[in-house]
């Protein structure tokens, strides 16, 4: 920046605003003629980060344990990635072999693939559209938001109507969720449980208990869907753990009904990582009959490179740490500006996240589609307003989610202050208003 951010609150004199709002309006412009192009919209590893994992791209025995890693077969996995994912994913390594499978590159394809099988062709238990087809009523799925839009992409392009649900900052507001699930329609809950995509939020031990015990009183055919896409990507050691839903699940007698899912993705390669997904034995068998259907067996060379790479927790702990040597700063900068610029402004709230890829924004009610396109005209993309929110709607029109982990620090720096401008002017243009 090229002086400091300046300060304003909306409890100032309209005199004030005024003054402050044609100071803002010239930086913005200054902005707009210094024709930046910054990206902080999609949560994507940066180079640097790619880099730590460059010894995938090394040599590597074609065969492990026996096994012809070229050659077809293996459905559920090398047994060694299992136990590696069993690890990351904190599966108990007794169980792992039979409740784990390990796929390709990409658990979003999981995802998918569990949801599709249970609403076609039935996972645990009774098929969602026969279901539907029976009684009439539309199946639906519980989606905490903000949220991750891709898990809400699915739903929508399979039909499944999405209801919007609150967090707490804890984890979803499980009063709501027991009520809502009541209803035997409902046949699924999307969880991201530690530094959730975007709030960045962990879910408290009691709320993992709650979810894990919720198949109790749902319908028989519900299923918790857990992206824990975040498990490991801790800014510092003492962020806050998460319960293990397994052991409560087990200890509910619900694990039939709880697929977790994950994967390597913003570990190693982002477009070449591996994926896995855990349930019960039963549940886990009923999808790889299925996917027997989609795939003659994965990729075990990948497979192997992974396990040679990251080994075990611990190793796959101390390469993260390097990651957040590389991540935590970007953050940093992102707290930094909004701070400077915007803290007891009351122009908005935004998470202070230990971990994860994101950052997310409330602005005042009906101003993000506002402040995303002001973003723009300066020349800093964001991810569109709406999109954390099942069907882009956002019924407030408040939650931004900024993601600072691609582009470089520098670059950070400069669209963090960009972007505290844009909410300064959308906010002052509002209040004036009135
Ligand atoms: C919550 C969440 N789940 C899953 C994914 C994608 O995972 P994968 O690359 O394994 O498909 C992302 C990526 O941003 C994510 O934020």
């Amino acid at each position: 920046m090229d002086q400091k951010p300046l300060r304003i609150s909306l409890d100032d004199s309209p005199e004030a605003l005024r003054a402050a709002l044609s100071q803002l309006r010239e930086q913005h412009k200054h902005f707009v003629n210094s024709e930046l192009a910054l990206d902080l919209t999609r949560g994507k590893p940066a180079t640097a980060q790619l880099d730590l994992s460059n010894a995938l791209l090394g040599p590597i025995d074609s065969h492990s344990a026996g096994t012809d890693l070229r050659n077809y077969g293996g459905l559920d996995g090398l047994p060694a990635a299992k136990a590696l994912c069993a690890e990351l994913l904190g599966i108990a390594a007794e169980t792992a072999q039979a409740r784990l499978l390990v796929g390709g590159n990409s658990s979003l394809s999981l995802m998918h693939a569990v949801v599709s099988f249970a609403n076609f062709l039935g996972l645990a238990g009774q098929a969602w559209s026969d279901e539907k087809n029976q009684t009439g009523q539309a199946t639906k799925i519980l989606c905490p938001s903000p949220g991750y839009d891709r898990h809400f992409a699915i739903c929508e392009q399979l039909g499944i109507e999405m209801l919007v649900m609150p967090l707490t900052g804890q984890g979803p507001d499980m009063d709501a969720l027991e009520k809502a699930a009541q209803d035997h329609s409902v046949k699924g809950i999307w969880c991201v449980p530690r530094f959730s995509n975007p709030s960045g939020e962990v879910y408290s031990d009691a709320t993992v208990a709650r979810l894990a015990a919720l198949p109790k009183i749902a319908a028989n055919n519900f299923l918790v869907l857990w992206d824990n896409a975040y498990a490991l990507h801790a800014f510092h050691d003492k962020a806050p753990a998460l319960a293990s839903i397994e052991h409560e699940a087990d200890k509910a007698g619900t694990l039939n009904q709880v697929v977790q899912f994950g994967s390597t993705s913003k570990m190693t390669f982002a477009g070449s990582g591996i994926s896995y997904l855990a349930s019960s034995e039963t549940t886990k068998q009923a999808f790889a009959k299925h996917l027997a259907k989609v795939s003659i067996g994965p990729d075990k060379l990948n497979q192997q490179r992974h396990v040679n790479l990251l080994k075990d927790a611990a190793t796959a702990k101390a390469h993260m740490r390097r990651h957040a040597e590389i991540l935590a700063p970007k953050f940093n900068a992102v707290l930094q500006a909004l701070d400077a610029g915007l803290a007891g402004c009351n122009m908005g709230d935004w998470s202070e996240p230990e971990g994860g890829y994101f950052v997310s924004f409330d602005a005042r009610p009906g101003l993000a589609n506002k402040i995303v396109a002001l973003a723009a005209e300066a020349g800093v993309k964001l991810t569109p307003a709406g999109a954390t929110f099942p069907y882009g709607r956002d019924p407030e029109d408040r939650n931004i989610r900024l993601a600072p982990s691609f582009p470089a620090l520098e670059e950070v720096q400069r669209a963090a202050e960009v972007f505290v401008n844009c909410v300064q002017i959308a906010s002052l243009e509002d209040a004036l208003s009135r």
